[in-house]
C-alpha cells in the first residue's frame, strides 16, 4: 500500500532538525514529556543546549518517572535557572536533583500529589500545559504516529486543542494498537533521529522476593485478570506464575515480566470481560524483547492512563487482581508507598487506581506487598506510625503480603488488624510493635511477647 500523498507531503513540510524544532518552544511554555521510554533524546538535548545558550527560559516541565536523557539534558543542574521541574512522580533524575539541591541549599524538586488516571486532566485543566514533545513510532499510510511505549497521559494532553505538539519520529519505537495514535496533520514539527529506547534491566531477586512471589502466586486463582506495579516485588509474583492458566492482563505499566507469560501461553485474556484476547496497558518499560514483543502485536492494547487505570474500568473486568509494592504499612493496614526518610521516593502512581479498581471487581482482589524490613533488616517497614503520606488509606488495603504470609484486612477490627501485621513483621520487631499497640490502647500487652 502506498502512503497517502497529501500526508506523505504534510510530512516533508514538518521535518526539521532537533534544534530547529526546539526553537519553536517559546520561552515560559508549559511543556509536557512522557514518562521514561517515551522522552524524546534529540530534542532534550537541543533544548538543553539552547537554554544553556541563553535562548530560551523560564520552562515549566511537567512529566512522570523521566527518563536518564532527561537527566542527563534539560534536567542538568545547572540548567535549574531555566527549567523547571514539575514531577508528578519522581524517579532516580529527582532523587539525584534533590540531593544536589539539598548540597547547596536550594528546595526540593517540585512534586505535584495526583492519582495517575487524573493526571491528563490536571496537565490540561488545571496546569494548561501548551506543549507536548514526545517519541513516536515511524508514520503509517494513514498519516498516523504510533505512540508505542507510552499512551499514559501523553494522548490526552496531545488532544487538547491547541496544543503544540512536536514529535520525535525514531524507527526503535514499537508501533502498538489500541488508542495511542497522533496524526500528521495534528503536529507542529518533526524530528527524525534513531536511538536504542531505555531499557530496564532485570532487578535481581532475592529470596525475600521469591518468599513473596510465592505466596502472591498462591493468591491468583486462574483466569485472574493481572495489573504489576513498580519494582523487584512485582516481577518475583510474574516468575512464580508459570504453572497458572487463562490469565488476563489489564495494567497500568506492561513489564518484560508480564509480556513473558503472553509468550507463555499463561496468559491469553480468554476470560476477561473487556478487550477478550488483548492485554491491555498505558506505559512499557522493560527490557529490549519487551519492546520488540510490542511491536505490531495484536494481542496488545496502549490506551489512555483515564481510561485504563479508571477504576471503574478496571472492576469492568472479574477477578482483578493488582499486585503494588509498598515502603511502609502502619499497625492499622494504611500505605506509605512514596516517601522514604523524609524524602520524596517517588509518588503515588496509579497504586489506589488500582487498590480501588480491583475491590470493586467481581471476586477481585488487591495485594500490596513489601520485605517485612529495609535498610538490610534494620527497619521495620511494619511500623506503629507512618513517616511519610497515606499512599493507600486503611479503608483501602485490602491483602497485605511480607515474607511472613499474608492477611486479609477487610471485615478486620482495629485490633485485629494491628495483631495480624505484627504476625507479618520480622520476628525482631514483633516485640517492639507489640508494645506501641498496647499503648495506644489498641491490644492487650500479652497478645505480643514473644519471649
Ligand atoms: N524506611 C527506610 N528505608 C526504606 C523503607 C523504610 N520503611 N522502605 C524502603 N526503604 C529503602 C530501601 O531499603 C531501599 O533503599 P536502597 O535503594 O538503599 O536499598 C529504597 O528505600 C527503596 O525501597 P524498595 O522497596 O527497594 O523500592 P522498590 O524499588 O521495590 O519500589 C516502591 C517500591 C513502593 C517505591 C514502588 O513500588 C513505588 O513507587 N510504588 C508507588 C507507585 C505504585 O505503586 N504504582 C502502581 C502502579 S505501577
Amino acid at each position: 500500500m502506498t502512503m497517502h500523498g497529501s500526508c506523505a507531503e504534510l510530512y516533508r513540510q514538518k521535518l526539521a532538525t532537533a534544534a530547529e524544532a526546539v526553537r519553536l518552544i517559546p520561552s515560559g511554555a508549559k511543556v509536557v514529556l512522557p514518562p521514561a521510554a517515551g522522552a524524546p533524546p534529540a530534542m532534550l538535548a537541543a533544548l538543553a543546549d539552547r537554554a544553556r545558550a541563553g535562548g530560551v527560559t523560564d520552562l515549566q516541565l511537567y512529566y512522570m518517572l523521566s527518563a536518564a536523557c532527561a537527566g542527563g539534558t534539560v534536567l542538568a543542574p545547572d540548567l535549574m535557572d531555566h527549567v523547571t521541574p514539575m514531577s508528578f512522580f519522581h524517579g532516580s533524575v529527582e532523587r539525584e536533583l534533590d540531593a544536589f539541591n539539598r548540597a547547596h541549599g536550594k528546595p526540593a524538586v517540585p512534586m505535584l500529589p495526583c492519582h495517575f488516571h487524573q493526571v491528563p486532566r490536571a496537565m490540561v485543566d488545571a496546569i494548561g500545559v501548551d506543549t507536548l514533545i514526545a517519541t513516536v513510532s515511524p508514520m503509517d499510510e494513514r498519516g498516523n504516529f504510533s505512540l508505542g511505549t507510552n499512551v499514559d497521559y501523553t494522548l490526552g494532553v496531545a488532544r487538547k486543542p491547541g496544543i503544540r505538539i512536536i514529535l520525535e519520529v525514531n524507527p526503535d519505537m514499537p508501533r502498538t494498537f489500541g488508542d495511542c495514535e497522533i496524526h500528521v496533520s495534528d503536529v507542529m514539527a518533526l524530528v527524525e533521529h534513531a536511538a536504542p529506547l531505555p531499557c530496564l534491566g532485570p532487578t535481581p531477586r532475592i529470596a525475600t522476593d521469591d518468599m513473596i512471589g510465592a505466596i502472591i502466586a498462591g493468591l491468583v486463582e486462574d483466569g485472574a485478570c493481572l495489573q504489576m506495579g513498580i519494582g523487584a516485588l512485582p516481577n518475583a509474583v510474574c516468575a512464580n506464575l508459570h504453572g497458572h492458566r487463562n490469565l488476563g492482563i489489564h495494567t497500568e505499566m506492561m513489564t518484560s515480566g508480564l509480556a513473558d507469560l503472553m509468550k507463555a501461553g499463561v496468559v491469553d485474556n480468554s476470560r476477561k470481560q473487556t478487550h477478550v484476547g488483548r492485554s491491555v496497558f498505558t506505559f512499557a518499560l522493560g527490557d529490549q524483547s519487551l519492546y520488540d514483543f510490542l511491536h505490531e502485536n495484536p494481542a496488545m492494547e496502549a490506551r489512555p492512563v483515564d481510561y485504563v487505570n479508571n477504576p471503574t474500568i478496571i472492576a469492568r473486568n472479574d477477578r482483578v487482581l493488582s499486585v503494588n509494592a509498598t515502603l511502609q504499612i502502619d499497625l492499622s493496614g494504611a500505605c506509605n508507598s512514596e516517601v522514604v526518610n523524609g524524602r520524596q521516593f517517588s509518588a503515588s502512581g496509579g497504586q489506589l487506581d488500582f487498590v480501588r479498581g480491583a475491590y470493586a471487581s467481581n471476586g477481585g482482589k488487591s495485594i500490596i506487598a513489601c520485605h517485612s524490613t529495609a535498610a538490610r533488616g534494620s527497619i521495620s517497614r511494619i511500623a506503629a506510625q507512618l513517616t511519610g503520606p497515606v499512599t493507600t488509606p486503611r479503608n483501602d488495603t485490602h491483602i497485605i503480603v511480607t515474607e511472613f504470609g499474608w492477611l486479609d484486612l477487610k471485615g478486620k477490627s482495629l485490633a485485629e488488624r494491628a495483631a495480624g501485621l505484627i504476625a507479618l513483621a520480622h520476628p525482631n520487631f514483633r516485640d517492639e510493635l507489640g508494645e506501641d499497640a498496647h499503648n495506644s490502647g489498641l491490644v492487650p500487652r500479652r497478645l505480643f511477647t514473644t519471649s
